[in-house]
């Protein structure tokens, strides 16, 4: 039955319609109906966008189509300046905030930190004129008061949920979040997680990447991979870094109208700097978790990347090799000519933590192996106790 019912709920985005997500079981009322608004294509002006269109659960949420470097609008024509990052583990992102005793900020969501909560997040793309392109929160709730799953509304929320638009807008944003706080998105089953349970060997070469991680390629540092008591490990401390990304030629937000970006060929992301409006944290983007990373290219907040053997590349030399002539110089012709494009901002990259880790092609093979080990499904049910319950509190 309950099998039944998740079939009729990927009717809308056809490549689930024969699946069940893991960690779908148990799901509470709230989350169910927020899996349903996750994957409905019908809440997009036009329609045939949804949050899954860019986050999809066979690529660890992330977009399936790997062929460009960020992702593709409701209208097709209509290209993003970002990569779209994993939806998995964000519900452990703390709020955004200043943290006085690191003198650091962290937390939030986007690669700026720019929405505070999940809550917040969840209200962005449906406006987004380039991504789900609805005018106003009003013509959303108007999409979901005619879906089929409007009346569950009333039972999760009280009678009457969708009639007050803003009101309505914020049910929405906290359903989409309850989904995104449960084991579907928090599944903490790696070969890793096992791994820290005894419950699964590592090869030799997995172990050996494992020491570069913590040791030689001081990962660890801004991707911590140790549980602290009995908190899994996420991969990443939400803190902010300029790990001095080329700009991306490849991408098509260069070329987009200039209504959205006006600056063209010139358009530089400054990431947290300018969403704080301060300049030394111009180039700063979030840490990403490296949970599921083999499934998530491109990489980086551009989508620079599209091998791990070629980000670990970068942070293996980017200091110590010469820049390239062109500044948008892409990946392949990067690794052919043996330079690197000069950072898309100069100001504050980190050369004090990465840069010239003198990493042998072994050493970069077995941090790859080990990247691989931190992809979920290794077993059903995660080694963490805790974090099987539907959903997790923060
Ligand atoms: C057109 C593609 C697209 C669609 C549709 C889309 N997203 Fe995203 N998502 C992105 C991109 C790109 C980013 C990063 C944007 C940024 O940092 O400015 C992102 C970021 C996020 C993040 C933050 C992750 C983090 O680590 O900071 C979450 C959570 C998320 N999206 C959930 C959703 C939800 C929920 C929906 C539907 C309401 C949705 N997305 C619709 C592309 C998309
Ligand atoms: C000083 C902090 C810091 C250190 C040290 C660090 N990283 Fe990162 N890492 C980041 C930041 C910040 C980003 C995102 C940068 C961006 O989007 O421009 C990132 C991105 C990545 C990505 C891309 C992930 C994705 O989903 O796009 C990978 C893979 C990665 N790091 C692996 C590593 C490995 C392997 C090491 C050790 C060799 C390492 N990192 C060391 C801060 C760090």
């Amino acid at each position: 039955m309950r099998r039944f019912l998740l079939l009729s709920i990927f009717a809308s985005c056809t490549s689930f319609a024969d699946s069940v997500l893991p960690g779908s079981e148990n799901l509470s009322a709230k989350a169910q109906l927020g899996q349903k608004l996750f994957f409905d294509a019908n809440l997009s002006e036009p329609a045939g966008q949804a949050c899954a269109s860019c986050h999809n659960p066979d690529f660890a949420f992330t977009d399936a189509d790997k062929s460009q470097p960020t992702s593709k609008g409701a209208n097709p024509e209509f290209h993003g300046n970002r990569n779209a990052p994993t939806a998995m583990y964000s519900a452990h992102s703390p709020s955004f905030h200043f943290d006085r005793k690191e003198r650091q900020y962290l937390g939030g969501q986007f690669f700026d930190g720019r929405a505070a909560t999940l809550e917040d997040q969840a209200k962005g793309p449906f406006l987004n004129p380039i991504e789900m392109g609805n005018s106003n929160a009003e013509a959303v709730v108007k999409k979901v008061k005619v879906a089929n799953y409007a009346s569950q509304f009333d039972s999760v929320y009280g009678n009457g949920a969708l009639e007050n638009s803003e009101q309505a807008y914020d049910y929405i944003a906290n359903a989409i979040a309850e989904f995104e706080r449960s084991p579907v998105f928090n599944r903490f089953s790696s070969k890793y997680d096992f791994y820290l349970f005894g419950k699964a060997t590592f090869t030799v070469q997995e172990r050996r990447g494992l020491a570069v991680f913590e040791g030689k390629g001081n990962c660890a540092s801004c991707h911590p991979n140790r549980p602290i008591k009995s908190t899994p490990p996420l991969f990443t401390d939400f803190s902010y870094d300029n790990i001095g990304v080329p700009k991306n030629a490849e991408s098509s937000f260069y070329t987009m109208p200039t209504k959205f970006n006006p600056d063209g060929e010139n358009f530089v992301d400054f990431g947290l700097g300018e969403q704080l409006k301060i300049f030394k944290d111009n180039g700063k983007f979030k840490v990403p978790t490296l949970r599921n990373v083999a499934l998530t290219s491109p990489y980086t907040h551009n989508g620079y990347f599209t091998k791990l053997q070629n980000v670990i590349a970068f942070y293996n030399n980017r200091k110590t090799t010469r820049h390239c002539v062109d500044s948008l110089t892409n990946e392949t012709e990067s690794l052919a000519k043996k330079c690197w494009a000069i950072p898309e901002v100069a100001q504050n990259v980190n050369f004090d933590e990465m840069g010239n880790l003198k990493l042998s092609q072994r050493d970069i093979d077995d941090l790859v192996a080990f990247l691989e080990t931190l992809t979920d499904g290794y077993g059903e049910k995660s080694p963490w106790i805790s974090f099987n319950s539907p959903e997790f509190k923060n």
